[in-house]
């Protein structure tokens, strides 16, 4: 297809409408919309009309290939050019089959895993007619009140970035055209999950070297591995609405970034602009849109009801919505759709795909590597022959797929009790509570007295995180609280299994459980995956990406914090006057890179040399598997540079690697370090690691103290950098 010769047959209603995205509804009566934000009063103010409706260029929430195919072939029997609609959604942890939710994947410290269910993902949601999805989310998070910490990947910059571009290879792989890939749609651009207050929508503010060190590049490392388009968010920056801004969405994004794919609004975000007080009508804030450099219109109206007016009248050029419609014809072109309009569109393939054994048995593994164990008094693994007490409001729930669960159904979600009954175990039951009322936690304490050891499935219902699901207390509810303190009289050991979308604060479980497991929400194979952890037939290995503190007065908290004036840590410090909390301690209940197995690993003998005279430095450390279990370990390497131009973070995640020892052996793990691992963002805008001492740290979790000094012996700037390596790359392919 020539796109230019396209773009000249078009008239200006048709190039708007490619620049409009509305509910699939609207072409299929039988569709039941996936709605994700407000609908009502924008369905009434969408613009649209008899004429213009088979003009538009996308649908938001298409789910099935019968759907898709109806919806595909009516609108082309009416679009004058045949040009086709793009099927958009959230295929954020799973299409059918269920992942578990992101900040459970991140747990894995895997990055194949992710690229895996990415791939998956994609095979299921192509095969029901979607060709975009709305993934990864990669908004750095340090605040667990925002609900949607349970969409992001946690609060290292480097990792987000090593996961945003696992998903975007696992959605597109290096074929746009195949039927089983999706453009991958990078989010919320920029900076949405440092949200004051940990109030969603809620204001950003931030230096621009903050924006740019910490919270930008995980965004530019999805763009960088392909991503194809990327979705303006809900808050300002600076000030200005991300959806209005020429700085994030011209200057960062086209400018420095060299971005060329589409830009889309957040749900009606382009009408918000109103709501934000940068815009005094629709029609105004559709001109900001346009001009800020927004491709399409998600559900506002503003471009479809004002746009053409707006060109007639010279408000707007007819250059900014060629520009649009050019990036979008020239998606929907490489992923084929000019060709084969119905590209991936497979109803046969649909039922064979769509929870799959080796989708479900991912779905499991995957659920598995995802736990975290927080705790365990030699309680873990569980004997099949114990006298169980399976108790509590997460025992028999199916609300463990999460937020943002797709085209999943609860009901082919694999519970706690089903996976004991699947695998003959004996057990006593009570619920106990629902997740915020009591039942009868009376009953529940005569159950538990007749076992040996009491299994609790506890959580919050997955409404409690997510989209618009904040809270400001982020303990589990009431009764559930009372609930375990009324077990613990007991004397019985309690194993704690946790469903939720968030760090909690969790002292009073940790209080009063024998042990602790982390299981986020796990997906469709949630119960199977933790059945396998409790009794041993798996070994928990995930680790913490996000900190849980010890209580929500700490938030918004970070593992590479900066040091402040007056650390704590200095000796003979006067303790008045440090940096602390009269009430609470600084550090987290569990930190970054936490996370227990059912053997125990001890580090040593960490050695670091420089290969040559190019900064380049190769480290090594012993890690001991101690017990008598064979384990993966993930091993962590972090660096603290202690003098800069600016005050650097206590430790930055700089690798990590899962190793796998076997019982009573040790094994030597290696990592290379570069210059390019000690840049940081300099006030005067330079990108660059200083000459000076610097310190490696190797360990188990963020708080590992085993470590090494090495020196930098003069300042190396990225660009210089980046040249070398480009020069060496050449001379080794030559
Ligand atoms: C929602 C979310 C965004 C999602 C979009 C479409 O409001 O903010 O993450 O992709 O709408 O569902």
């Amino acid at each position: 297809m020539n796109i230019e010769s396209l773009l000249e047959q078009m008239t200006l209603q048709e190039k708007i409408g490619q620049l409009v995205q509305i509910l699939p509804s609207v072409y299929d009566p039988q569709t039941s919309d996936t709605v994700t934000g407000p609908v009502a009063q924008l369905m009434e103010e969408s613009g649209l009309t008899e004429e213009n409706r088979f003009e538009l260029g996308s649908v938001i929430g298409i789910n099935q290939a019968e759907q898709a195919l109806r919806i595909q072939q009516n609108y082309l029997k009416h679009n004058r050019l045949g040009i086709p609609l793009l099927f958009m959604a959230d295929i954020v942890h799973g299409h059918r089959t269920i992942y578990p939710v992101p900040l459970a994947l991140a747990s894995m410290w895997d990055i194949s895993e992710m690229e895996l269910m990415a791939r998956q993902s994609a095979i299921e949601a192509a095969a029901s007619g979607l060709h975009v999805t709305f993934s990864p989310m990669v908004d750095l998070v340090r605040d667990a009140r925002w609900g949607r910490v349970m969409e992001s990947t946690g609060e290292d910059v480097w990792l987000n970035g090593e996961y945003a571009k696992a998903f975007v290879r696992g959605y597109q792989t290096d074929d746009l055209t195949r039927s089983d890939s999706l453009a991958a749609c990078v989010k919320h651009f920029a900076a949405y999950g440092a949200a004051e207050g940990g109030r969603d929508y809620n204001t950003v503010d931030m230096s621009d070297r903050e924006l740019r060190e910490f919270y930008l590049p995980a965004y530019l490392k999805a763009i960088e591995a392909g991503a194809r388009l990327i979705m303006t968010s809900f808050n300002v920056v600076d000030g200005v609405p991300a959806t209005a801004s020429t700085y994030l969405l011209r200057q960062i994004l086209r400018n420095e970034w060299q971005f060329d794919g589409v830009t889309i609004s957040d749900w009606s975000s382009i009408k918000e602009l109103i709501q934000h007080g940068v815009a005094g009508s629709l029609a105004e804030a559709g001109e900001k849109g346009i001009k800020a450099g927004v491709d399409i219109d998600m559900m506002s109206g503003a471009y479809l009801n004002h746009l053409e007016q707006q060109i007639e009248e010279h408000v707007v050029s007819i250059d900014l919505v060629d520009e649009a419609v050019r990036r979008i014809l020239i998606l929907k072109q490489d992923l084929g759709l000019f060709e084969n309009p119905y590209r991936g569109i497979d109803p046969e393939l649909e039922k064979r795909i769509h929870l799959s054994k080796e989708h479900r048995d991912t779905a499991r593994r995957l659920a598995e590597k995802s736990c975290v164990l927080l705790k365990n008094d030699h309680i873990l693994p569980l004997a099949e022959s114990q006298r169980i007490a399976l108790i509590g409001p997460f025992a028999t729930s199916t609300d463990v797929l999460g937020p943002w669960a797709g085209s999943g159904k609860q009901e082919e979600a694999i519970t706690v009790r089903d996976a004991l009954d699947e695998a003959n175990i004996k057990y006593v039951f009570a619920e106990g509570s629902t997740v915020d009322a009591e039942i009868d936690w009376d009953q529940a304490m005569e159950v538990a007295k007749q076992a040996e050891v009491i299994l609790l499935a506890l959580g919050e219902a997955s409404w409690m995180s997510g989209e618009a699901g904040s809270r400001t207390d982020i303990r589990l509810p009431k009764t559930q609280r009372e609930g375990l303190a009324r077990l613990a009289t007991l004397g019985k050991p309690i194993v704690t299994v946790l469903f939720n979308g968030r760090p909690l604060d969790l002292r009073e479980v940790v209080e009063h459980s024998d042990a602790v497991l982390e299981a986020w929400y796990p997906g469709t194979e949630a119960g199977r995956a933790i059945h396998r952890l409790l009794f041993g037939h798996a070994i928990p290995s995930g680790k913490l990406t996000i900190s849980f503190p010890y209580h929500v007065g700490q938030l918004p908290m970070r593992y590479d914090a900066l040091p402040t004036g007056r650390p704590m840590t200095i000796e003979g410090a006067d303790p008045r006057y440090t940096s602390k909390y009269l009430d609470a301690p600084n550090e987290a209940l569990f930190p970054f890179g936490y996370g227990l197995s059912y053997t125990h690993f001890s580090y040593s003998q960490l050695t670091l040399c420089e290969q040559s005279k190019e900064s380049i430095w190769e480290a090594s450390v012993l890690v001991t598997n101690e017990g008598t279990l064979d384990a993966e370990e993930i091993v962590q390497w972090y660096v603290q540079d202690p003098v800069a131009d600016v005050s650097r973070p206590l430790r930055q995640l700089k690798g990590y690697e899962r190793v796998f020892v076997k019982a009573g052996s040790n094994r030597e793990v290696t990592f290379r370090i570069d210059a390019s691992m000690l840049m940081y963002q300099h006030p005067d805008g330079s990108v660059k690691a200083d000459a000076g001492e610097f310190i490696l740290y190797a360990g188990s979790d963020s708080t590992c103290t085993l470590h090494e000094t090495f020196w930098l012996k003069q300042t190396i700037e990225k660009e210089q950098f980046d040249e070398h390596i480009n020069d060496r790359s050449t001379s080794t392919t030559r």
